[in-house]
């Protein structure tokens, strides 16, 4: 069959790959320009998609789309030439639930991906497999299955997902020890999974982890020993870790420590943490808990995300009280907290000795984070550029109201200028939020800025394409990312 370009949509969560490649696209441009036939593309008509249309063909009210499955390069190439229509094929011949299906629907295109056109890469496999882990606590996706579907063996599988499904089966006890490890009372742990004190001092005293460098010296990895506790990596290598100082942990998680302020780190590691819009590299928290705290301090993560923090207040021996308005069953130290201007509220009676505090860089993401809030509890990222400006100055008011007189802020934050399709030259300084004006927010607030360390993000997110548009109209993008640290004054 043959169907309107114009009827088709991209889901950027269904295509496989991290990013679409020009030079293909080129290449399918030129083959067609002379004339060459290309295999139908496969597509699969989808119904209760959000931003699909309210098509005839489903019952009332189901947003649906025509969504392609495989063939992306060679849709833009049609596109490109001009063309039409273009020859498809039909996965499943009647409409799917999209929210029911994606996993199904992006493995699918992914297996069409690994015997043709531009080939998955073992990244891409990767990342595909732990997206899909980490939306499938229920763990319905068998490693065979995935393995099947991406075209590996299953043991590249487990390696690639041991740590999210360890985590994901994590025990009861597993999650006792994690919360009272990061400073838990035993109380609001009972209180927290549901049993009584006594069953969580319990846990607590007979808990035995000794096995723990045995294993090791029997030569198995850091992600066998999770799965055999199932636990988490994080606390595992906490574990293991237990009573180094904070220098040999640096040393034997491979982390180089940083001396000067400048904090370059290109990728998260994917050890710790979990994949979140906006999530930080552990190091950066490394150093952060390395310079300006010492064990068994207590942190605050106020937008505590994808639970970065937490873990490595772990790692650290730090004791962490973590909040964000989306909480996840597999994080438990998360708790809800909805941070709201019009109805202040510190969640935590025993003041911190430090709050790290990763808000979202204003609407930068602000799609991502609209997904995981709701609308009495909205994420910032929906705020104005007056709303966020007053939302921050009334939460640096209020935790210096909750600190110590030795807390330190630690506030990460980046430039949010208007680039994206704006000469440099032209930009309006008034629709910009930089640096300067969380420094003054925090200068007016009570808090003293005493250093500013660059941790810039990596360019590398840009295909040269995109570059090179940016060159051709001189806009200046933005790649930095600042970590301010105050004490109050
Ligand atoms: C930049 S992300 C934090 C990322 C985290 N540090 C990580 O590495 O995974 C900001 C977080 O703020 C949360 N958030 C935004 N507005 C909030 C509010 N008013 N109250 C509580 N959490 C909020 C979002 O849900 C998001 O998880």
């Amino acid at each position: 069959m043959e169907v309107n370009i114009s009827d088709l949509t991209w889901v950027p969560f269904i295509y496989p790959r991290g990013g679409k490649s020009e030079r293909t696209i080129n290449a399918y441009v030129e083959a067609l320009a002379i004339g060459a036939q290309f295999p139908p593309i496969k597509i699969q008509r989808v119904f209760n998609y959000a931003e699909g249309d309210q098509t005839t063909d489903l019952p009332a009210g189901r947003h649906g789309a025509t969504i392609i499955l495989d063939g992306i390069h060679r849709w833009f190439a049609f596109k490109e030439s001009g063309i039409k229509k273009i020859p498809a094929v039909e996965w499943k011949d009647k409409p799917l639930d999209y929210e029911k299906n994606k996993t199904a629907l992006l493995l699918e295109g992914a297996k069409c991906n690994i015997s043709h056109g531009d080939r998955l890469n073992p990244g891409d496999k990767k990342r595909i497999a732990r997206d899909i882990a980490s939306t499938d606590p229920e763990c319905t996706w068998t490693e065979e299955a995935l393995a099947e579907k991406l075209g590996v063996i299953r043991q590249t599988v487990n390696t690639w997902i041991s740590d999210i499904r360890a985590r994901q089966r994590a025990g009861r006890d597993v999650i006792v020890i994690r919360l009272s490890w990061l400073g838990w009372t035993q109380e609001q742990i009972a209180q927290t999974i549901g049993t009584s004190q006594g069953r969580v001092a319990q846990i607590i005293n007979n808990a035995n982890f000794g096995e723990i460098n045995n294993l090791l010296s029997q030569g198995r990895d850091m992600d066998y020993i999770a799965g055999h506790y199932h636990m988490d990596l994080a606390l595992v290598w906490a574990l293991r870790l237990e009573g180094k100082t904070d220098q040999e942990k640096f040393k034997e998680l491979g982390w180089g420590l940083r001396t000067w302020d400048q904090w370059n780190f290109n990728e998260c590691d994917e050890r710790f943490g979990d994949d979140w819009p906006g999530r930080i590299p552990a190091q950066l928290i490394a150093h952060t808990l390395f310079y300006f705290t010492k064990p068994g301090d207590l942190i605050l993560d106020p937008m505590a995300g994808g639970g970065i923090v937490p873990d490595v207040c772990l790692l650290f021996e730090r004791k962490c009280q973590a909040f964000d308005l989306a909480v996840r069953d597999n994080r438990s130290e998360i708790l809800c907290h909805h941070w709201d201007t019009r109805n202040w509220k510190w969640p935590i009676t025993k003041k911190p000795d430090l709050i790290f505090f990763d808000p979202p860089y204003y609407i930068k993401k602000e799609k991502a984070y609209r997904e995981k809030a709701n609308e009495n509890t909205p994420s910032i990222s929906s705020y104005t550029k007056e709303e966020y400006e007053r939302f921050l100055k009334g939460f640096f008011l209020l935790a210096h109201k909750n600190a110590k007189p030795t807390t330190s802020m630690a506030f990460l934050n980046a430039d949010w200028r208007d680039f994206e399709s704006t000469p440099a030259s032209k930009e309006k300084p008034d629709k910009s939020i930089t640096i300067f004006d969380y420094h003054r927010l925090l200068s007016k607030t009570g808090w003293e800025v005493t250093h500013r360390i660059e941790c810039p993000l990596s360019s590398e997110r840009l295909s040269g394409n995109q570059v090179q548009r940016m060159q051709d109209k001189r806009i200046l993008g933005t790649v930095g990312r600042t970590l301010l640290i105050a004490k109050r004054s």
